[in-house]
């Protein structure tokens, strides 16, 4: 599969087969977050591997009792390790970064046969309660990866047209 076929492909899975993923498959999605881009090369993330059934039950109920999260066999929490860091733009260097790195994920995951689905609704306290993540972090999203129950065959996208989300020379 390449960039392009894994780019249409991927779309949020919200039920999953039990079986874990190979340890191998994890393995190729963790090294393409670590070979994501980040501003000025600082790499301020980490990534919570999770399979352990009752902290994922505990994280499905802090992700407003989305039931996917706990069914998912895997879940991988990304974590700004400096969220107050900005760049001259203002925007916070360390969770863009995350977002990045968890994007590879979800496409990495996609040429592996893995769903993923981005989790942004949850408490964060809460999460970071249940994984022990240091005050000064902040968890960007969840993301629980495994096998689709319905595979991943190309489904319809809505998405808006490329006119409305674009303009030339100037913004209107
Ligand atoms: C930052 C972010 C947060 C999201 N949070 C959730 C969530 O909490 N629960 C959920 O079911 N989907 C969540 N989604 C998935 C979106 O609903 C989904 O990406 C969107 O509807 C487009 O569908 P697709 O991913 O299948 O292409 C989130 C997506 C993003 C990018």
């Amino acid at each position: 599969m390449n960039v392009s076929e894994a780019i249409i492909s991927r779309r949020s899975v919200r039920s999953y087969k039990e079986k874990q993923i190979p340890e191998e498959c994890l393995h190729k999605v963790i090294e393409s977050a670590r070979m994501a881009p980040s501003a000025r090369n600082k790499q301020d993330w980490k990534f919570v591997i999770v399979q352990d059934e009752e902290k994922k039950d505990e994280l499905h109920e802090a992700a407003n009792g989305q039931k996917f999260v706990k069914e998912a066999p895997t879940v991988v929490v990304g974590v700004a390790t400096k969220p107050e860091d900005e760049m001259k733009s203002g925007i916070p260097t360390s969770i863009v970064d995350v977002t990045i790195a968890m994007d590879h994920m979800t496409l990495k995951a996609t040429e592996e046969g893995l769903g993923t689905c981005w989790v942004g609704a949850f408490d964060q306290e809460e999460v970071k309660n249940i994984l022990n993540i240091p005050d000064g972090c902040k968890v960007v999203a969840l993301l629980p990866i495994g096998y689709p129950e319905e595979g991943l065959e190309v489904l319809y996208k809505d998405r808006k047209n490329p006119e409305d989300i674009t303009c030339r020379d100037t913004y209107y």
